[in-house]
């Protein structure tokens, strides 16, 4: 199968020297692509600034700002059977970029910030021949929130976890995730090594893709 993964964080600049990002270091998406390599899948894998090093087998497609990462997904869905979208893309962008470094002031300054695209919510719909796996990072009311994200990004399954929690989530090596099913079922991933849930992950998937290819043979 082909999967595209996408993984850590984007960087938005302010001016030459600044920018806007989060705190995912990108190795659970490195971990899921790792997986799929060892479990036989071509990977593709579109990564954010990560700080670790990329896994061995698959094909990194290097990307900054949300707006090259919303490309490439665009560009490289045509040809996948799964794209699994757990890059930490930024919500906001400043409205203008600085060509020149702005200069220390002393009085309080506002920086005017703007939505970037939702790269999930801007997939076609209509005929599409891949599975969408979303992420939802969430600190509180995961469930819910999970949930309306699963169906406001038309996700076949979403992958929940706590990122409240210091002991798993953003940065750590173990996460613990809950994956919510379009179905209504779920499925908890109790805390591990991201590299074992990255494998439970890629069963998961690769059993949800196995039963849509005997759907579309009937
Ligand atoms: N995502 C995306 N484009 C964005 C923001 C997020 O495609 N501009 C994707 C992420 O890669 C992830 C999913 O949407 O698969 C959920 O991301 P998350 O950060 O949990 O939620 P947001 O949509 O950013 O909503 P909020 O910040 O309100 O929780």
């Amino acid at each position: 199968m082909r999967f595209v993964v996408t993984a850590g964080p984007t960087r938005e600049a302010i001016d030459p020297v600044r920018f806007i990002s989060n705190r995912s270091s990108g190795k659970m998406g490195y971990a899921i692509a790792e997986a799929a390599v060892a479990a036989g899948h071509e990977v593709k894998l579109i990564s954010g600034p990560a700080s670790v090093a990329p896994p061995a087998g698959t094909k990194i497609i290097s990307i900054t700002t949300s707006d090259e990462l919303h490309d490439e997904v665009h560009r490289t869905v045509r040809n996948c059977d799964v794209l699994v979208m757990c890059a930490a893309v930024s919500d906001y962008k400043p409205a203008k970029f600085q060509a020149q470094k702005m200069k220390k002031r002393k009085a309080p300054f506002a920086l005017q910030l703007i939505p970037t695209r939702d790269i999930l919510a801007s997939l076609s719909r209509e005929n599409r021949a891949y599975l969408v796996v979303g992420f939802a990072a969430e600190t509180h009311d995961l469930e819910s929130n999970a949930r309306k994200k699963l169906l406001a990004k038309n996700c076949d399954m979403i992958v929940a976890n706590d990122i409240s929690r210091n002991d798993s989530g953003m940065e750590s090596d173990d996460n613990a995730v809950t994956i919510f099913f379009r179905s209504g079922e779920s499925k908890r991933i109790s805390r591990a090594p991201k590299k074992i849930i990255a494998r439970e992950l890629v069963k998961i998937i690769s059993k949800m893709l196995q039963k849509s290819l005997t759907k579309k043979s009937r």
